[in-house]
């Protein structure tokens, strides 16, 4: 097991624009890391800058105690998946997978019981002996995947590896990743765009944006405490309500419309404030809290909740309920926000200036 430390990264294509601004941070021996983001923030960028596909502008890499900024790619004892998972064409699923295993001169028991181990995981045997052009788009990345798992390299860096599988077997894959990885023990760089992987795959996550990091953090402490706007409307789904407040010394005025009463222990005249969907309640159920009318806009039911879509000023606003709700759209709702489950953000920087003193229902659970 390995760390990979970067030290004040930058990285520019063209000279003039930086895609990647200091960048810094240390991933642990044994850690699963995932970095997740919008399209285009810089993930890919970042990742084939560790496996040494892509120059470094500017900063320090460090793979285990040694400055790798030159290393070669090879050199670096990783394996990866890419995001465009390239294949050889010529070469069957069971060649493709031992590829790497041939060229360290690995003995052939040995190598088919890995082909098989891994294509069993995978879910690949019935393809072995299949070229990769006889496959889906799914079975193909995870032709890539076993590619990477068999190499049991110490560092494995992994770009999307789960984008074209279909929901069922994408939360099969994220377990059996997970998995492996705790097997094996190997340090794990994992690039995503989707926030239930970060969430439910990562030790700790980093998020990034326009080539900067927002946060990085346990996924639950991100969640609970989301460092600005970005990282509170990012994580979740549906998003974090968030929303233009104007502060008086006893109200908060959310968007010109609702007036809460409220003290806030900031000079500042107007501020962001966010809630969770989670966090807005049927009428009568909470104790402290600001309650309002609202006109309901759209309805989703999904079984196990419902999620009601409404407009506040220039905002529009998710409240999660569990359970199923008659409420259709077109008609006034009762709703509660309890005081303590707001948030506060300075307008122009961003930074949280007070957290939600209640987390989940009840609070985190022991057991
Ligand atoms: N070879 C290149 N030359 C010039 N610009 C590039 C190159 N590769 C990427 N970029 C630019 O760098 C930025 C970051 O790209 P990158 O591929 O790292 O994003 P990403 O976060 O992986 O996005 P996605 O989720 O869409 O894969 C983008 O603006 C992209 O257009
Ligand atoms: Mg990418």
């Amino acid at each position: 097991m390995k760390a990979v430390s970067l030290q004040h990264i930058t990285k520019s294509y063209d000279n003039k624009h930086e895609v990647l601004q200091d960048i810094s941070v240390t991933i642990e021996p044994g850690e699963f890391f995932v970095l997740v983001g919008p399209s285009g923030c810089g993930k890919s960028t970042m990742l084939r800058m560790i496996a040494g596909l892509e120059t470094i502008t500017s900063g320090q890499l460090l793979i285990g105690e040694k400055v790798a900024n030159d290393l070669p790619p090879v050199k670096r004892e990783l394996s990866m998946v890419f995001q465009n998972y390239a294949l050889y064409p010529h070469l069957s699923v069971a060649q493709n997978i031992s590829f790497g295993l041939h060229a360290k001169k690995m003995n052939k028991k040995e190598i088919n019981t890995r082909i098989e181990q891994v294509a069993a995981t995978l879910q690949l045997t019935p393809y072995l002996q299949r070229k990769p052009r006889e496959l889906s788009g799914g079975q193909r990345q995870r032709v890539a995947l076993a590619r990477a798992i068999v190499s049991e390299a110490p560092i494995c860096l992994m770009d999307e590896p789960l984008s074209n599988l279909d929901a069922k077997l994408r939360t099969h894959m994220r377990a059996e990743i997970k998995k492996l990885q705790r097997q094996l023990g190997i340090t794990m760089i994992y690039v995503t765009h989707d926030q239930v992987e970060a969430m439910t795959m990562g030790d700790r996550i980093m998020i990034l944006h326009n080539g900067e990091i927002q946060q990085i953090g346990r996924p639950i402490d991100i969640y609970n405490y989301p460092a600005n706007p970005f990282v509170a409307t990012f994580i979740g789904a549906p998003p974090m309500n968030i929303a233009q407040a104007t502060v008086t010394k006893q109200q908060l005025i959310i968007e010109d419309t609702w007036q809460l009463p409220y003290h806030l222990p900031s000079k500042l005249p107007n501020v962001k404030i966010g809630i969770r969907p989670e966090h807005i309640y049927p009428p009568d159920t909470i104790q402290q809290g600001f309650a309002t009318t609202i006109l309901v806009e759209n309805v989703e039911m999904l079984g196990t909740e419902t999620i009601i879509q409404f407009t506040i000023g220039t905002a529009t606003w998710y409240a999660k309920w569990q359970g199923q709700w008659a409420i259709s759209s077109g008609q006034s709702l009762v709703i509660t926000l309890p005081y303590d489950a707001l948030y506060i953000y300075h307008t122009e920087t961003g930074e949280l200036l007070k957290k939600a003193s209640i987390t989940t229902q009840g609070g985190v659970a022991d057991v």
